[in-house]
């Protein structure tokens, strides 16, 4: 048994939960007030059968003793495991503690015989004979004596058994070098060293420790870098080369520049652009842009000319949609301006006067901060640089190129940076944006009927990520006040929909009212103030809708679904709580078995719901 299953035997749920919340015994089952957010009548249950609660109210969460001790303490797991434990009187295994310390011990030792190695060929590279032309090399493409010993660069030399043997004399074992990809295995037994003849690039991680190599050949040999193979310590598509020297610029001038090599990087290191890191040649990772992001939100990409393609603006509007956050992007929750969204997009340098920024670097330093500050989002470059190939002229060609685009701009979640888009495509090939606009909305169609169609796994996460049905009332509302044509589906609209009462009154007095005017007049003063925001809320919304009325239809019959679908949820919640109390009073096999088909994916009022949306994608698509 591990550590977390002896604490949960250990421990009663009811007994931790009782610290915190005064429970109140509800049939099998307890209940109180939720701790989590302010609420008159009890909707958090305790279930000591499942060793679980949950709350049925706003909150909406649930989850056992360790997710309950997080939330409350706003501890991490390991924490709040530690925290139980020692309730429980669980020692955290002694087992488990020595055999963390032996495999933290072997990852030490990794790290360690890289620092020697790294040392060693450092040491060669400024003092060996050998390496004369290694120096020669390093001098012959501009590395000042300051990089090369910051960047602690060195030289492997033309031999088998260099490395090897000074790691041995070292005391390091066979299976450490073996390992760390210093040394490889012959057929014959016994081991060779990897790097041969070679100029060497430590790679180090966030906290300066060194977890791999590069090794440029320092001719034209093949292949040009050979890079430690992946080991325990080093995964190529994690590493940001160069990121222990960069964080504090980065942080520091609020932009993280990224570059293809350890050349470029270390050039713009020499000439005062600290703030520079290196992808590895590959297409740039996730988990990389995530690693910067941790220092800055604005990434610069700057890579080579010919590199820059269609892959990476894929992969770079994919990083950004992760990267903003969710109410950046949820229209109804806080609207924003392009101009507020700009910033969590990728930045691409034109690489101009030169073919990689080493090129330009040592050229002119100057150039290259000109280059930097002249940066674009990511689409506005791929848009402009696929421009130049077609015949603007041509309407085949015109219309190829936006059958091109739509697709990538379709991927963009926000609705402000999809429109803005869609405006700048329009007016740089001088075409109507709303034609523009009804395609983009089918296409888009299309994609979100191709996952409601997975069905109930869409339903399920849905619940998970809404929490309140608030934001959706008031986007709802919100549309409503601003565009009176869609008045027709309002009037079907019924305020049982909505859970907050001010929102019921406000959609009760518009379906009674034509006019603002009169809403107002209707309305209880101490709601001024909401109803202004609403109103408020209405002149910010994204200006597609305004332009695409099957866009608005689409927007207002998209936010009432949900609110019926949240409806319909809580329902379904009341009733199996319901049921739990009957079957608490009465224990009936009858109930029982009801309550056990009655999940919530079961539901036919939901599936109900669904296909009426099916048949409204289907609808609008392509009318
Ligand atoms: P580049 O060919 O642009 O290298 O590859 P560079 O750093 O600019 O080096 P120079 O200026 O030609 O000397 C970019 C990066 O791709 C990886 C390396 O990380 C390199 O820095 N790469 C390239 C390899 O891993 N293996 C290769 O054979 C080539
Ligand atoms: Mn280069």
């Amino acid at each position: 048994m591990n550590v977390v299953d002896d604490v949960k035997q250990k421990l009663d749920i009811v007994d931790v939960l009782s610290q915190y919340v005064k429970l109140q015994k509800s049939g099998r089952n307890f209940k109180a007030n939720c701790p989590f957010h302010s609420e008159k009548t009890a909707s958090f249950f305790v279930f000591p059968e499942k060793q679980s609660w949950h709350c049925f109210g706003a909150c909406g969460t649930g989850g056992d003793i360790f997710t309950f001790i997080m939330k409350k303490e706003g501890l991490d797991f390991g924490q709040a495991l530690r925290l139980l434990a020692e309730k429980a009187n669980v020692t955290l295994s002694y087992k488990s503690e020595k055999s963390n310390k032996e495999e933290q011990d072997r990852l030490d030792r990794l790290y360690k015989i890289n620092e020697v190695a790294a040392e060693y060929f450092h040491y060669l590279l400024l003092h060996s004979g050998e390496a004369e032309k290694a120096r020669n090399y390093t001098e012959k493409r501009g590395l000042s004596a300051k990089v090369i010993d910051d960047f602690q660069l060195g030289y492997a030399p033309n031999k088998w058994d260099e490395l090897g043997s000074h790691l041995a004399k070292a005391g390091y074992r066979d299976e450490d070098m073996l390992a760390v990809g210093l040394v490889a295995t012959r057929d014959s037994g016994g081991h060779y060293d990897r790097f041969r003849n070679r100029l060497i690039f430590p790679l180090r991680d966030i906290k300066s420790r060194v977890i791999g190599f590069g090794a440029r050949a320092l001719d034209d040999s093949v292949p040009k870098y050979l890079n430690s193979p992946e080991t325990m310590i080093f995964n190529k598509s994690n590493v940001v080369y160069a990121i222990d020297r960069a964080q504090a610029a980065i942080r520091q001038k609020d932009a993280a520049v990224i570059t293809e090599g350890y050349m470029d990087t270390i050039a713009a290191h020499q000439f005062g652009y600290e703030n520079t890191v290196a992808c590895m040649g590959t297409a740039l990772t996730e988990k990389q842009i995530s690693i910067l992001r941790r220092f800055s939100k604005n990434i610069i990409m700057a890579l080579d000319a010919d590199t820059a393609g269609d892959e990476a603006t894929r992969r770079s509007i994919i990083t950004t949609n992760e990267q903003i956050p969710r109410d950046y992007w949820m229209p109804w929750l806080e609207p924003k301006t392009y101009d507020e969204l700009v910033k969590y997009e990728v930045q691409v340098v034109e690489i101009k006067g030169g073919k990689d920024p080493d090129e330009i670097i040592r050229k002119s330093p100057e150039q290259w901060g000109k280059l930097l500050k002249e940066s674009q989002p990511i689409i506005d470059f791929t848009l402009k640089k696929e421009l130049g190939t077609i015949n603007q002229n041509s309407p085949g060609d015109k219309s190829a190129f936006v059958s091109k685009f739509l697709p990538i701009l379709a991927h963009i979640d926000d609705p402000v940076r999809r429109a803005h888009y869609v405006q700048k495509l329009a007016a740089l090939l001088k075409m109507d944006q709303r034609i523009m606009h009804e395609d983009l909305f089918n296409l888009l169609n299309q994609e979100k009927k191709g996952k409601t169609s997975r069905g109930n796994k869409v339903i399920r996460s849905y619940a998970g990520q809404v929490e309140s049905s608030k934001p959706i009332e008031e986007y709802c509302l919100a549309l409503l006040l601003q565009f009176p044509d869609l008045r027709p589906t309002g009037m079907k609209l019924s305020t049982e929909y909505f859970e907050h009462e001010d929102n019921k009154d406000i959609l009760f007095k518009w379906q009674e009212n034509a006019d603002v005017d009169s809403i107002v007049a209707s309305l209880d003063p101490a709601i001024h103030d909401y109803f202004d925001h609403l109103l408020a809320l209405g002149k910010q919304l994204p200006p597609s809708l305004g332009q695409s009325k099957r866009e608005r239809d689409y927007a207002l019959n998209d936010s009432i679904n949900r609110l019926q679908e949240r409806h319909v949820r809580n329902l379904e919640i009341n009733k199996k709580l319901i049921l739990i109390e009957e079957k608490e009073k009465g224990d009936s096999e009858g109930e029982l078995a009801k309550l056990k088909e009655l999940g919530i994916d079961e539901s036919p009022q939901l599936k109900d719901i669904f296909k009426k949306r099916g048949r409204f994608f289907s609808r609008t698509k392509g009318v």
